[in-house]
Parts: structure tokens; C-alpha cells; sequence
């Protein structure tokens, strides 16, 4: 977290600028008219059930899928409408993170870390192994530069991803569930050193997750996206508020509200169930055409140790694909 300005007007101009962001894959329609705005300095979480289309909005914002409809601007510029070379030279201004570090095998950890600043600058190796100690020191890793990744923790290597993606002194890094596969106690350090170097760098930070836990810990500001569409952006303080509002007093929040709070809560009873069988616009603001599902098995996790007891989320394909291009 970081000491955020929480009006519009002290913010200045954002540094992500999401306008009316429409993708449809076939048939489906996954992003349908989001708009988000990302302020310097500011850590964005991003949440939503399993689905809901995170990744996707994701990608979009490091220009990795072109849009039907709608921009995606990054320091005022439009990242859909540059060339290959443009979008290559703002690739070097943000770092990301994808759920399973991605790191090559075959390379040290060392390696791994070194391999951005070798391919896009021209600086002297004595001057990359320098670079390389200072990142692996950021993310407590310093020790263990020499290790392949196939003799550290999971932990370590999603610090040893964090270390790659500071190679290049980012401006912006993008997280894709990044406590996804850890225990617990793992998890929770990785939001510390999310907060930890959001404070000592000035960072701005967009983090994807579903995991409630870790979302209220970093976040300055939350988004909730529920089947395309952006439901409510706030500050953290907002969603609090919600999520704790006793099950008594929740009669006196909106119909949208209720529905929230209890999304927040992964609770299995509350107004949801109730509504389970209504139609209209409750029905069609959370998906509850697939109420049944959402009900008893809830995509979002609502604590660490619920998580933990989930299967994890195994890394997919894509994200490996998309990171080997950002490093390589
Ligand atoms: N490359 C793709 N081709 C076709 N469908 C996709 C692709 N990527 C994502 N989708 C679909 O878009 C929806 C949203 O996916 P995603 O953004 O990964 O959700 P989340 O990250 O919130 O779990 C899902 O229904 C998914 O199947
Ligand atoms: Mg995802």
C-alpha cells in the first residue's frame, strides 16, 4: 500500500487508461465496455471470480491482445494503435509478473534475471551482474543467484519472476495472480514484498487476483470485474466497509451493494441465495444464471487457509508464451 492521493484531482493524468475495452473470442463477449483508470504510484487490484475476464484485461493492458473496441493507454499513449517497435520500446518501461514465474529452466537464477537487461541495453556485463545482485537482493534472493529453478522453493521462484520483471527498472509491473500455487505463509510475504517494493520504488502496480486475502492486504484501490464488466472501481476503504458490514445492517445497502458484500464474503448465504431464483437485474449483475455453482463453490477465496485447501491454479500455456516473448 502506499500513500496513494485519493482525489481525482490530485492525481494528475493516470498511467494506465482503460476507455470502453470490448473483446469478444468467437461467440463470447469477455470484455464488454471497461474503462479503468491507474494512477502513478497507486496499486490496483484487479478481482473477479474464475472467468470473469482478468487475465484478459490484463493482457490487453501490456499489449498482448488487440481489441475489438476501445484504447488502452499507457503515459497518454495509445498502445493499440503502435507498431511492433513502439510497443517493444514501452515493454521496457513495465515488468510482469505471470502465475508461474516463468522462469527458463536451463538458466541460473542469475541468468534469468540478467537475460532482460542483456537483450535490451547495452550495458557492460560487470555493470548487469551489479544490476542483477541489486534485484535479487530486492526480493531477499541474493544467496541463491547460482541455483537452477529447479532447486528452489515456489516461493522463491515467484521472487525470482518478481527479480526479472525489476531488471529493466519498470515504471509499471503487472502481477497475474501472483500468490497463485503458494501455501499460505508464502503467500502472505509475497503481498509484503508487492507492498515493500510499491513503497521503495514508486511503482505503479496492477495486480490481478481472486484471492480476498491478498487483495485487501496490497491494494490502494480494488476493481471488480464480474462477466466483462467492470461492477465497481473504489478504494480499498470502500470494499472494506462492504465486506464488513454486519449480516443485520445489510438490508440498508443497494440491491448492487448486497451483492457485492456478499461476493466479498464468499458467504454461501445471504442475499444472493435468496435471489437465487429472481430475474432481472440482480440476476444478470453477478451471473446468477450460474448461481447454483457460484453458491456452493465459490471461485473467489475468501481467506488464505480456504485457498490453500482449493487446488491451486497450474500455470497455463499462454502465460509461459506471453512472458518467454517479454524476457526473449
Ligand atoms: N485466447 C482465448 N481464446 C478463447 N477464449 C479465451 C481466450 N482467453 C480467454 N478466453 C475466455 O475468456 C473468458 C475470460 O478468461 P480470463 O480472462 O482468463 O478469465 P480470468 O482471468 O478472470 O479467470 C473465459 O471464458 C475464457 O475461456
Ligand atoms: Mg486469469
Amino acid at each position: 500500500m502506499t500513500d496513494a492521493p485519493t482525489t481525482a484531482k490530485d492525481r494528475g493524468q493516470p498511467t494506465i487508461r482503460v476507455r470502453n475495452l470490448v473483446k469478444r473470442f468467437g461467440e463470447q463477449t469477455v470484455l464488454n465496455g471497461i474503462n479503468l483508470d491507474v494512477y502513478s504510484g497507486e496499486t490496483m487490484v484487479i478481482m473477479g471470480g474464475s472467468g470473469s475476464g482478468k487475465s484478459t484485461l490484463l493482457r490487453h493492458m501490456i499489449g498482448s491482445f488487440q481489441p475489438d473496441d476501445g484504447t488502452v493507454e499507457l503515459f497518454g499513449q495509445n498502445i493499440c494503435a503502435m507498431s511492433e517497435d513502439e510497443l517493444n520500446e514501452t515493454r521496457k518501461k513495465f515488468g510482469i509478473l505471470f502465475q508461474s514465474g516463468a522462469l527458463f529452466n536451463s538458466m541460473t537464477i542469475g541468468q534469468n534475471v540478467a537475460l532482460p537487461l542483456m537483450e535490451h541495453t547495452d550495458l557492460d556485463p560487470d555493470i548487469i551482474a551489479i544490476q542483477v545482485k541489486i534485484k535479487l537482493e530486492l526480493v531477499g534472493l541474493r544467496e541463491h543467484a547460482h541455483k537452477f529453478p529447479s532447486q528452489i522453493s515456489g516461493g522463491m521462484k515467484k521472487r525470482a519472476g518478481l527479480a526479472r520483471a525489476l531488471a529493466l527498472d519498470p515504471r509499471i509491473l503487472f502481477y497475474d495472480e501472483p500468490s497463485a500455487g503458494l501455501d499460505p505463509v508464502t503467500s502472505a510475504e509475497i503481498d509484503q514484498l508487492i507492498i515493500a517494493l510499491t513503497r521503495q520504488l514508486g511503482v505503479t502496480s496492477v495486480v490481478v487476483t481472486h484471492e480476498m486475502d491478498s487483495a485487501f492486504t496490497i491494494a490502494d484501490r480494488m476493481a471488480m470485474l464480474d462477466r466483462g464488466r467492470m461492477l465497481v472501481v473504489n478504494d480499498r476503504a470502500f470494499f472494506e466497509q462492504l465486506r464488513d458490514t454486519p449480516r443485520d445492517q445489510a438490508d440498508t445497502l443497494s440491491v448492487e451493494q448486497q451483492l457485492i458484500r456478499q461476493f466479498l464474503r464468499g458467504d454461501a448465504d445471504g442475499p444472493l441465495a435468496a435471489r437465487r431464483n429472481a430475474g432481472g437485474y440482480e440476476r444478470d449483475l453477478l451471473g446468477l444464471d450460474d448461481l447454483p455453482t457460484f453458491i456452493h463453490t465459490p471461485s473467489i477465496q475468501t481467506t488464505r487457509s480456504s485457498a490453500a485447501e482449493a487446488k491451486v491454479d497450474t500455470p497455463d500455456d499462454a502465460d509461459e508464451v506471453t512472458e518467454a516473448q517479454q524476457s526473449g
